[in-house]
């Protein structure tokens, strides 16, 4: 499974990125505005530093406009993935810079028929928003079984981007599912190497080893 990390904060892609441990970037309107960054300069230096794809999303929600701002994000970079919300507008917008060799990620995605129709949108990539459904009181790891169920029955190439993650566990889950790419932010992927029994074992091989005089070099 492929890590994205959600979050337009350069500080936290840069040390995840240094560690080899993702592989794209997702961002929104929301995490552009908790990062006071401007999007096209954000975008940009994300862009630089990250050979994946990198989600900007536009923010027009007719059709003209959108376009327009899919064709402007699309030029900032090569690895610029355009991310459009899950309308029939956006549909048309994903069409239409698919078939130009834009990738294109279908966002807030939550239902599978919702998932279905970006696939024959052509799609790079669904993002099916798990965190969100589970907020509602609906089990969003459901959603994700049933799109991998669906694209594997008719081999559509649209990656599932599992998205709003919250937790370490809804990695775990998600992976296990067969979901393509995981996008969380930067404290749940570090979140995930967490283990009271590590933590522990730890401190007892600490605690011996001052005991035993150990001197490696
Ligand atoms: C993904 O692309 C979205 O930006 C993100 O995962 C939304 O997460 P949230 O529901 O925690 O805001």
């Amino acid at each position: 499974m492929k890590f994205f990390v959600d979050t337009a904060d350069i500080d936290a892609i840069r040390e995840l990125n240094d560690l080899g441990m993702i592989d794209g970037v997702t961002t929104n309107p929301s995490l552009i505005l908790k990062s006071g960054r401007d999007i096209l300069e954000a975008t940009k230096e994300i862009c630089d530093l990250v050979d994946g794809p990198v989600s900007a999303e536009v923010v027009a929600t007719d059709f003209d406009q959108m376009l327009k701002e899919g064709e402007h994000l699309a030029g900032i970079a090569e690895n610029v993935c355009v991310k459009v919300p899950l309308t029939w507008a956006g549909l048309r917008v994903c069409k239409l810079l698919s078939d130009a060799g834009t990738q294109v990620n279908v966002t807030l995605c939550f239902s599978a028929n919702q998932a279905l129709l970006a696939a024959k949108a052509g799609a790079s990539f669904i993002s099916p928003f798990i965190g969100r459904l589970d907020d509602i009181n609906v089990d969003g790891m459901d959603l994700i079984r049933d799109i991998r169920e669906i694209y594997d029955n008719y081999d559509f190439k649209t990656e599932i981007l599992a998205a709003s993650i919250r937790t370490p566990n809804h990695m775990k889950e998600a992976a296990l599912i067969g979901a393509d790419v995981a996008t969380a932010p930067p404290n749940v992927i570090q979140g995930m190497i967490k283990h009271p029994l590590t933590a522990s074992g730890l401190d007892q091989f600490v605690k011996d080893a001052q005991q035993a005089g150990i001197k490696i070099v």
